[in-house]
């Protein structure tokens, strides 16, 4: 199952309400997500939990078709409701996972499926829990980093591969994450591992995602 994700840090100088180009939510929202900014009480959070539901599903839809342009508005967040986003694209549609504290907001997308899906847990601390999720099992996380000097692409993949060794029972040396046209992968000595994996890193934060391939799913 492929899967997408995205990490904002509330708190970067970038996401701050005043360092926004005028024009950027005309730029990046549909006119319904407009005016469920316009009515919510907290539009802050809101917009960069919009922005990062679009990414997320942008980076499972140029997974499928290489061709895909990150437009924000051809990817139309349609329902936020309980954790949960579904984004329609030509592409998709996709399922999004929500995740928010006060520092950061995450998204996980996948494309829907028709399976319902269950969810094993809450996230605390950073760290969100690994779930089932649509046809597969879905394990992400938010992580900080430990310095402002600390580089993000080599931190978030230090982490990935971390996780992805210890549920695979691999040595950690021995998995490595490669990009195939910017896209991470991830490999045990010279095979492609059985998952598909998504990083994004903003600010302070990092984030991963991977999901199993449907091979290594347990039966329904
Ligand atoms: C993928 C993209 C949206 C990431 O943007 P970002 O918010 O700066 O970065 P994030 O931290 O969330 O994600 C970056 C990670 O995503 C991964 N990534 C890069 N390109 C990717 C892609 N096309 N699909 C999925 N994942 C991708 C990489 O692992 C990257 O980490 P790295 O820089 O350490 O290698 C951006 O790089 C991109 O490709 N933009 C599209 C450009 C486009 O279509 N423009 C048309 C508009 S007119």
């Amino acid at each position: 199952m492929l899967v997408g994700n995205d990490v904002v840090d509330l708190h970067d100088s970038e996401s701050r309400p005043g360092a926004l180009h005028p024009r950027f939510d005309v730029r990046v929202f549909t006119p319904d997500e407009r005016e469920a900014l316009s009515a919510s009480a907290s539009a802050y959070p809101l917009r960069w939990t919009l922005w990062a539901a679009k990414e997320s599903a942008y980076k499972v839809a140029k997974k499928l078709d290489p061709t895909v342009r990150f437009l924000p508005r051809d990817f139309v967040v349609g329902q936020i409701a309980e954790g949960r986003a579904l984004v329609m694209h030509a592409t998709g549609p996709f399922d999004v996972r929500l995740y928010r504290t006060d520092r950061w907001v995450s998204a996980v997308a996948t494309l829907t499926v028709a399976h319902p899906s269950r969810t094993r847990g809450p996230f605390s601390a950073g760290r969100v829990s690994a779930g089932p999720t649509g046809a597969g099992l879905i394990s992400t996380a938010v992580e900080r980093l430990a310095t402002h000097s600390a580089d993000p692409s080599r931190t978030v993949r230090e982490f990935a591969r971390a996780a992805l060794a210890s549920r695979m029972n691999l040595p950690p040396w021995q998995v490595r994450i490669a990009a195939d046209r910017g896209i991470p992968v991830a490999f045990w000595r010279d095979r492609r591992l059985p998952v598909d994996l998504s990083l994004s890193h903003h600010g302070r934060f990092v984030a991963w995602a991977a999901s199993e391939a449907p091979a290594t799913e347990p039966a329904a």
